[in-house]
């Protein structure tokens, strides 16, 4: 499978090096519009072939990395320090229509990082033409890892056994889906000297994480990294995984909002969604994310 990256900044150069540590694909091709960045990136990572599985690595023009199975979206600018995601619309979204008039003529699927990654999400899928289903952003996959992370920390058991979930906009309305958190097939709030004060701390730390980094190192890139690696392998393993992917949903309230929802991710792409069982104040936060993505939109689309 060829896999190409559009746009090797932090971001991009992260992605990179996750996809191919993670043996996710065996060509890996990378575009950027700094050519000698793109080439340098490829000749480093080529480099360390003797340390990941088998793949080959070389920088190509935005028509070649277009014509690949899968193709990571990782273009545009990143945000400054207390900039919100949703302010690099305007900056970020030409590029996305751009690149998603040249990935609809041949590549499989998109992958979408780049910020505001629901919005951005919703322009590639638009200018791309490909059904909604194969135009995924990472969306709240990465605000879900932190969840889980945060909780593992305060529960004290590993990460991978907490199964909690950030639903909605990747940013500041997104919403932390606190009434279905389990570990070990037990419903967090049933959980030992658990608080309404625990949910609060930990949704405002997952919700400023981001804030936090690019405070202290300019961007965030190594987390959001694995994440796609994450979701690149499982669509090209055909793993049927459930992910919080962002794509654009299809019929009800929602219809043609792209948004975090639980989906089932292959080799098809984010091919069926699973509505959550949300408590009342979970329905009206996500209500008020969709919002939110809407009037975003509508700021590109008056
Ligand atoms: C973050 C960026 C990827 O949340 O949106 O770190």
């Amino acid at each position: 499978m060829r896999v190409g990256i559009i746009g090797v900044g932090h971001v991009g150069a992260s992605v990179a090096v996750s996809v191919l540590q993670a043996g996710a694909a065996r060509e890996l091709l990378l575009h950027d519009r700094d050519g000698a960045r793109a080439e340098g990136e490829a000749m480093d990572l080529a480099q360390g072939a003797p340390y990941y599985p088998r793949a080959k690595v070389r920088a190509v023009g935005l028509e070649e990395a277009s014509r690949c199975d899968l193709v990571v979206f990782a273009a545009g600018r990143n945000g400054r320090p207390g900039e919100s995601r949703l302010q690099l619309l305007a900056d970020n979204f030409r590029v996305a229509s751009e690149v998603g008039r040249l990935v609809g003529k041949h590549a499989g699927i998109v992958v979408a990082v780049s910020n505001p990654v629901d919005v951005l999400t919703r322009v590639l899928q638009q200018s791309s033409g490909l059904p909604p289903e194969r135009v995924i952003g990472t969306g709240t996959m990465l605000d879900t890892a932190r969840l889980r992370q945060a909780l593992a920390v305060r529960l004290a058991v590993d990460s991978r056994s907490v199964h909690a979930q950030v639903l909605g906009e990747h940013g500041d309305s997104e919403i932390v889906q606190w009434s279905g958190a389990q570990v070990g097939g037990r419903p967090l709030r049933d959980w030992p000297g658990w608080t309404r004060e625990d949910e609060q701390r930990l949704g405002h730390e997952v919700k400023r994480a981001a804030y936090e980094i690019i405070q202290r190192k300019g961007v965030t890139n190594h987390a959001i990294g694995f994440v796609t690696a994450d979701l690149v392998r499982a669509i090209l393993r055909d793993e049927h995984r459930v992910l919080t992917v962002t794509r654009c949903q299809t019929g009800g309230e929602l219809d043609g909002l792209a948004l975090s929802l639980p989906a089932i991710v292959g080799r098809n792409g984010a091919t069926k969604v699973i509505p959550p069982a949300l408590d009342d104040e979970e329905a009206a936060a996500l209500q008020n994310s969709a919002q939110v993505l809407r009037e975003a939109w509508a700021q590109l689309v008056p």
